[in-house]
C-alpha cells in the first residue's frame, strides 16, 4: 500500500521516506501511537529496549534486563490511562519507543502539561531520523490533545539527545547536579520545556 494512503486510513500513524545516503534502497520510517501490541510486536520492542539498555541506556534501565522483564513492563505501560506509548519502526519492525505522561487527574495545576519520557532508538537503527521523526509524531499528538508545556528531562551523558532535543527547541531552564546515578557514579541531570502551539482546527468535512 502507498504510503499516503496507508497514513489516510491510520491517522496515528506517519511515515517518512528516510534519504538514503549510499545509493541503497531507502529504510521507510514509520511512528505510531499504540494503543495494543501482539506478541510479536512486544517481542520487537523489548529486543529493542534491551539492546538500547546495553548500549548505555539513558532512558532509565541501567542494568540489562531479561526480554521477558522489558516485555511484562510495555504491556503494563499499555494499562496506564495517563501514558501514551509511541513506536518507532525501521522497514517496519519496532525498533524504538516513546512515552508522552500526562498528570494524574488530581493535579489540574498541571493538566497543560506532559512529560516526555523513555525516549530511545535502538543502536542497530540510529542515524536513519527516526528519533528525529518520533519527537514530531509526540509533539503533534499532545498539542491535538491540549497539551501546551511538553517536558523532559536526560543525563548530561547523552549527547545525541541532547543534540536531539535542542535541535527541536527544547528550552534547557536548569541542572540537577545529582540527577542520576550509574555505576555507582552520581551524574547531572538536564531539565528541558518547549511551549506547543494548539494543533490549528480541522475544517468542516476535514
Ligand atoms: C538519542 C537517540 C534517540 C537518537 O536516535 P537516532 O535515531 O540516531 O536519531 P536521528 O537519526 O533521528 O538523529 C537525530 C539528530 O541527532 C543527531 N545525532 C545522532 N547521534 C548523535 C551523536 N552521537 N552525537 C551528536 N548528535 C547525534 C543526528 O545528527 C540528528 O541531528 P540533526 O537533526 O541535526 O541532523 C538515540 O541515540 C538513543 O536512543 N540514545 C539513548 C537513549 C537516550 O539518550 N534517550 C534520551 C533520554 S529521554
Amino acid at each position: 500500500m502507498e504510503r499516503n494512503e496507508r497514513e489516510a486510513r491510520e491517522p496515528g500513524l506517519h511515515t517518512e521516506a528516510a534519504p538514503d545516503r549510499r545509493g541503497g534502497t531507502a529504510p521507510q520510517l514509520a511512528v505510531e501511537r499504540v494503543q495494543a501490541l501482539g506478541d510479536s510486536e512486544v517481542a520487537e520492542l523489548a529486543e529493542a529496549a534491551a539492546a538500547a539498555i546495553m548500549d548505555g541506556g539513558g532512558f532509565g534501565w541501567v542494568k540489562p534486563q531479561p526480554r521477558d522483564t522489558l516485555a511484562r513492563y510495555f504491556r503494563g505501560v499499555l494499562l496506564v490511562p495517563e501514558r501514551s506509548l509511541f513506536v518507532a519502526r525501521l522497514d517496519g519492525t519496532i525498533v524504538g519507543a516513546a512515552q508522552l505522561v500526562r498528570p494524574p487527574r488530581n493535579n489540574e495545576a498541571q493538566a497543560f502539561s506532559a512529560q516526555l519520557m523513555h525516549f530511545f532508538i535502538a543502536p542497530y537503527a540510529r542515524g536513519h531520523g527516526l528519533a528525529r521523526l518520533l519527537v514530531r509524531r509526540v509533539e503533534d499528538y499532545a498539542a491535538a490533545i491540549g497539551v501546551r508545556v511538553l517536558n523532559l528531562d536526560v543525563r548530561e551523558t547523552q549527547a545525541s539527545a541532547i543534540h536531539l532535543f535542542e535541535a527541536a527547541g527544547f528550552l534547557r531552564w536548569g541542572t540537577h547536579p545529582a540527577y542520576a546515578q550509574v555505576g555507582g557514579k552520581v551524574i547531572a541531570g538536564h531539565f528541558y520545556y518547549k511551549r506547543l502551539a494548539p494543533a490549528p482546527r480541522r475544517g468542516r468535512g476535514a
